[in-house]
């Protein structure tokens, strides 16, 4: 058997814990030859591939990144290299080429609708989620998101000391794209006062009102944003539009906006911190190390016994699959009336509304 991985869209903690566990079960379980596809989809366009055996993949597991490289606008149904053009039957020749009998597709909701064309058009592929922003359906939680919320936590620990010192309102702007889940399990682990999210507009004057309350006791605030939060009758707010990318729109900078406009209705000042992608690098967390792992065999076992078209997934604490093409372009907003919202409102933090 020969099966070909690859990791596609934006990198995040975890990628190379996958890449490790696949090819080490697929080899110790049946001795497959495994493959490695370089920088996403653009690998079977343009080519680039390497051989993952045992010692190339040894040491990591704790390694952030993909040791594959990625690209998060190659998609070869609208090929940026070919104004747009369809190109997956180069790809799909190049996989018969190499005698693929599976690739593992490793990647969040444009990596998976890519993953479903190519199913349909008969590649036998599972796809493994990997998101930051664990924004992909019928997946309680993807790797890397973990990793970082962590980061999350420890700067607002860090912002906490100084708005503190200085009797500051300090903002720390979270990634996400258009789900909340960063900015809502961050700032509940980094005691934020005020939270804001995508799936709910922010009422400027709630969050001045909660500001003002806690200049008169406690003299300072922590606010954490996610970059897809907007002002009730705002709009989102865009650092960068990348015109060939199948996902245009770069977020970014809604923290600043927020400073910018609370600055004159506080007497406190206020600093805006943007995260960044230092939420994207770095080593995985053990969490993430082990959730990795297993959606890593779980794939591996899929390939062994041809459940392809669908992509490994976490349901309460079972790893189990689901068909891609209820994945496939779509995204996970935090639910109304998820648990966490409830809790953050019971401690006294303002949601902004
Ligand atoms: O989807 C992961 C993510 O990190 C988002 O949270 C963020 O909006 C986006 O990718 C940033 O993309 P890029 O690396 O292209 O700036």
């Amino acid at each position: 058997m020969h099966v070909g991985i690859l990791t596609g869209g934006g990198d995040c903690p975890g990628l190379n814990a996958v890449i490790r566990a696949v090819t080490l079960a697929l080899i110790n379980e049946c001795g497959a030859r495994v493959t490695g596809i370089r920088r996403g989809f653009l690998g079977l366009l343009k080519r680039e591939v390497s051989m993952l055996d045992k010692p190339a993949v040894a040491g990591i597991l704790a390694q952030g990144g993909t040791i594959l490289g990625t690209h998060n606008r190659c998609d070869p149904f609208h090929y940026f290299g070919a104004a747009g053009a369809d190109v997956s039957d180069q790809a799909l020749a190049y996989a018969r080429e190499l005698g693929l009998d599976a690739l593992v597709a490793i990647g969040g909701d444009g990596t998976m609708a890519i993953a479903h064309k190519l199913s349909l058009l008969g590649l036998p592929v599972v796809g493994v989620p990997k998101t930051i922003d664990n924004d992909l359906c019928h997946n309680d939680r993807s790797f890397g998101f973990d990793s970082a919320v962590a980061v999350v936590a420890e700067a607002l620990d860090r912002l906490e000391t100084t708005a503190r010192s200085h009797g500051r309102v300090m903002i720390a702007e979270t990634m996400g794209r258009y789900a909340g889940w960063i900015a809502l399990e961050g700032g509940m682990a980094g005691a934020a006062d005020v939270i804001l999210l995508p799936e709910q507009p922010y009422q400027l004057e709630a969050v001045v009102q909660r500001c003002r309350e806690r200049e008169a006791i406690e003299g300072y605030t922590l606010i954490c944003i996610a970059e897809g939060a907007f002002a009730d009758g705002g709009d989102l707010t865009v650092a960068q539009t990348i015109a060939d990318s199948p996902d245009p729109l770069r977020l970014g900078g809604v923290g600043a906006v927020l400073a910018h406009q609370l600055t004159p209705l506080l007497q406190s000042e206020v600093r805006a911190t943007l995260l960044g992608h230092v939420q994207r690098g770095g080593s995985p967390t053990p969490f993430d190390r082990v959730l990795a792992t297993r959606f890593g065999w779980h794939a591996a076992e899929l390939v062994q016994t041809g459940g392809f078209g669908r992509m490994v997934a976490l349901q309460g604490d079972r790893v189990t699959s689901v068909g891609l093409e209820l994945v496939a372009g779509r995204n996970r907003p935090i639910p109304a009336g998820h648990g966490m919202l409830a809790a953050a409102r019971g401690l006294g933090v303002s949601l902004g509304v």
